[in-house]
């Protein structure tokens, strides 16, 4: 048999494609900027058929790039330009298995989207926390793979925090059962923390088993408008203190990002008189609020950290004003070219951190207007840089100026979105020789053929 009759009777009939124009969307990144090519595209609907063509394309040694919903920002699920890749799809493979109420845990396919996940968690009176712009394609595998951040991280953590179990197919085709619902268990290594933001590269995850929370049913959302961005910090202050675990989001923008919004939707009231900087910050109970929510917001006015505020508790109105905070990374895809960056640093420098290099950037490239925005909350600052449709910025020399003062406050190249295809240079100058090694050695361990991603987070 060749190796596409080996990987068709592996997937079964209709799951691979080799077509061009049924190719094309597998192989281009959300952002539209890379574009590589694959042997195929296989999309298998079942766990013993990922592992069948694991073990086919590991046997005949062709490299396979694991896709979820392609909504990546690290450019982590694009194939290389070389051509010899399979993609690996899950989009097939996205039944809910079970969902435990009592024990607060639901059982998941990987390509399971994040929206349904959430749906069905709500339907069952409970809340699977995680909560994204892209959570309408975004998928569980996707979402682990990446570990990804969001916007209740300030609340609930990491993609990290809700796996209770995984299963994975290994490199060579072997399948590891761990959907184990515990919440306590040290037998050994916890080897599922491994594939947990290891972007493709060590294996594919085929499952999960994922910690629900109680769904809240008290929930306000408000709008501050402040002048000065170290005023941000003070208000998460305030808020923290007066709100404690009930205050599950605290997220920053810029006018910019209002005038962008309202370029393209010209249509639209403003949220509010315009501001330099504006919150998002929402606090959710099982309990009432009553009127906690409304008397801190009322303390970070009357501190002078907060010059404006618009409250919302019905849900359309919470999704307006979400919507300025949410669609940003859309208007920023219609605006044009842009240098992305994911960073962080102590939450507490995030004002000077944005200030200095904004300056930096602005002044050095005429024409590059600095959009950061994001999760000052959890420290993290999308910094990301539109720039001109002629190419005449290389975004490599703007990258290397921010990441230089990423390097400087001591922080992270990327807080959520990895490091895929698009940050593997960068890696080099985030982690010490001896960090390098170590990683090498465990892809070296678990995946020695090097089929698994290759050109993801290791050059
Ligand atoms: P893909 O893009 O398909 O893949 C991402 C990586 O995971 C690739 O390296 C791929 O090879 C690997 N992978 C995918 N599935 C598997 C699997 N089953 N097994 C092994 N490896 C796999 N991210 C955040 O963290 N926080 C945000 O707030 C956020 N907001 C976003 C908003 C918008 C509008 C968009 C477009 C993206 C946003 N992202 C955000 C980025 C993106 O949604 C996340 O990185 C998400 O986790 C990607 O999931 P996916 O299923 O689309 O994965
Ligand atoms: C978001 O938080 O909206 C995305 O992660 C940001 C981005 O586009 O950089
Ligand atoms: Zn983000």
């Amino acid at each position: 048999m060749t190796f596409f009759e080996e990987l068709s009777r592996a997937c079964g009939p209709g799951a691979l494609l080799q077509d061009p124009a049924l190719i094309a969307p597998y192989v281009t990144d959300w952002r539209g900027t890379f574009t590589g090519r694959a042997l195929a595209v296989v999309r298998p609907a079942s766990v013993n058929e990922v592992a069948e063509i694991v073990r086919v394309c590991a046997q005949n040694r062709v490299a396979v790039v694991p896709q979820g919903g392609n909504t990546g920002l690290a450019v982590g699920a694009t194939p290389l330009d070389a051509g010899d890749a399979v993609v690996l799809s899950l989009v097939r493979l996205n039944r809910i298995r079970d969902l435990d109420a009592d024990g607060f845990t639901i059982s998941v396919d990987a390509g399971c989207v994040l929206a349904d996940v959430r749906e069905r968690a709500s339907q069952a009176g409970r809340l699977f926390p995680l909560s994204l712009a892209a959570e309408g394609s975004a998928q569980i595998g996707g979402l682990i793979s990446t570990n990804a951040g969001g916007t209740s991280v300030v609340r609930y953590g990491t993609m990290r925090a809700q796996v209770l179990g995984l299963e994975v197919v290994l490199a060579d085709g072997t399948r590891l059962d761990g959907m184990r619902a515990l919440r306590k268990d040290n037998a050994g290594y916890d080897w599922k923390q491994l594939f947990i933001g290891a972007e493709g590269t060590l294996g594919i995850v085929t499952g999960a088993v994922l910690k629900l929370v109680p769904k809240p049913r008290f929930v306000a959302t408000a709008l501050l408008g402040i002048d000065r961005l170290q005023d941000a910090v003070r208000a998460f202050g305030v808020l923290q203190h007066m709100l404690g675990e009930t205050l599950s989001a605290f997220e920053f923008f810029p006018q910019r990002a209002v005038a962008l919004r309202l370029a393209h939707e010209p249509a639209l009231a403003p949220p509010m008189g315009e501001r330099a900087w504006y919150l998002l910050v929402e606090a959710s109970s099982a309990l009432a609020l009553d009127d906690a929510f409304e008397t801190a917001l009322a303390e970070t006015l009357d501190g002078g950290c907060a010059a404006d505020a618009v409250v919302a508790t019905d849900s359309n109105r919470r999704h307006e004003l979400w919507m300025w905070r949410e669609s940003i990374t859309e208007h920023e895809r219609r605006a044009g070219p842009s240098a992305k960056h994911d960073v962080s640093v102590a939450i507490s420098q995030v004002p000077a951190f944005v200030i200095e290099a904004t300056a930096a950037v602005e002044a050095r490239f005429s024409g590059a207007r600095v959009l950061a925005f994001g999760h000052i909350g959890d420290g993290n600052v999308h910094f990301n840089v539109l720039l001109p449709a002629d190419g005449s910025i290389p975004r490599e020399d703007v990258t290397a100026v921010v990441h230089a003062m990423v390097r400087q406050y001591g922080g992270s190249i990327t807080a959520e979105h990895g490091i895929g295809r698009y940050r593997r240079e960068d890696l080099l100058a985030q982690r010490s020789p001896g960090e390098m090694a170590l990683m090498r050695a465990v892809k070296r361990a678990l995946d020695p053929s090097g089929v698994m991603n290759p050109g993801a987070v290791f050059s």
